[in-house]
């Protein structure tokens, strides 16, 4: 017995050192320690030994299976550090490697002159002033000296929601809104989208954008209106700009003109983007008719104001060369990324 003992052991030994994964560890337990294993039978076989040799024998039993059970775990144990080592060598990470770059937004290029020209008005001590889109026909007309049935309408038709309540068609109402709350002086500019029932080509969108300009106090003139503009024109599209004015008619200005810059392409000699005449229009203007002050609660006899309201997407279109407003809708990547 001594003998099958020692060859278990032996046997046991040799093939865990040769093991080559967890699962012939298993199977070397179960073959030898299992219920039905090697080492388990001879065990049962004790009783048939005589009382003197089977101390001895359960001893070295014993001693067989802890033996086997150490070399067992700590083979497993080896194995678990080799897979480890393994996974380590082959899961390393190239810190050095870059990074992937997370592909990175811009501003659109109506934000970023709405920025610029922003800058310019506040630079000259105006403030800025919202207004709602969705607009009553009140201050969208009424009050702007446009009553119910005016042939000016016609230019400005729009999107209705009912008969009283439209898209504003331009950044105006927004004068008699800030008038209504304010005293003079009043500085104001209003940036904002816009709406007309305008059919879609390369010049007109049914929603572009508008900037207003505000301002009331005791003896503004017409002065002032052009000093200011030619200043922002300045400022924006580069020293050498030249504006100029030509009369023109808005029911709520009067006198009224509408204000061009020098071709900025061009530099005014003519070309394809301004149909060689070496100007382009970027705004109306005019002073502040008395009837939309007194719509502001404003006396039109003790102040007086100019007002403009510029196309901010004929500003974009200038400065950067684009020749069709609906890019600036479309919302393709492969334009917007440009800028
Ligand atoms: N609201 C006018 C338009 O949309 C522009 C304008 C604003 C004209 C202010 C004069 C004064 O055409």
């Amino acid at each position: 017995m001594r003998e099958m003992l020692e060859n278990i052991c032996k046997q046991a030994l040799d093939s865990i050192a040769e093991a080559k994964q967890s699962n012939d560890l298993e199977a070397i337990r179960v073959k030898y320690l299992g219920k039905k294993g090697q080492l388990t039978q001879i065990l049962r076989g004790m009783g048939k030994l005589s009382p003197e040799e089977r101390p001895v024998m359960g001893q070295l039993a014993n001693q067989v299976r802890g033996d086997i059970e150490s070399a067992l775990s700590s083979r497993v144990k080896e194995m678990e550090e080799m897979t480890l080592a393994k996974r380590l060598r082959e899961e390393t990470i190239d810190v050095t490697l870059p990074g992937k770059r997370p592909p990175l937004g811009g501003l659109h290029p109506l934000t970023t002159v709405l920025n610029q020209v922003t800058d310019v008005f506040l630079g000259m001590g105006f403030s800025v002033a919202e207004g709602p889109e969705v607009e009553l026909d009140y201050y969208n007309f009424e009050a702007l000296n446009m009553p119910r049935n005016h042939p000016a309408r016609d230019t400005q038709d729009t999107f209705y929601i009912n008969e009283n309540i439209l898209l504003r068609t331009h950044t105006s109402p927004t004068q008699i809104r800030v008038m209504e709350k304010q005293n003079p002086p009043i500085k104001i500019i209003v940036p904002g989208r816009v709406y007309r029932s305008d059919a879609v080509d390369a010049t007109h969108s049914p929603i572009f954008h508008q900037l207003e300009g505000l301002v009331v106090d005791k003896n503004i003139t017409m002065g002032d209106l052009k000093g200011v503009l030619d200043v922002f024109a300045k400022r924006m599209f580069g020293e050498k700009t030249r504006t100029r004015f030509r009369p023109h008619h808005f029911p709520f200005t009067e006198p009224s003109a509408e204000m061009d810059v020098s071709c900025v392409t061009c530099g005014g000699s003519g070309c394809r983007v301004c149909s060689n005449t070496g100007w382009i229009e970027i705004l109306g203007a005019g002073m502040v008719h008395p009837t939309v002050l007194e719509y502001g609660n404003i006396d039109p006899n003790r102040y007086s104001g100019f007002a403009f309201g510029m196309g901010l997407d004929r500003v974009v279109n200038q400065i950067y060369g684009i020749d069709d407003i609906r890019l600036l809708y479309e919302n393709d990547i492969r334009f917007l990324s440009q800028f």
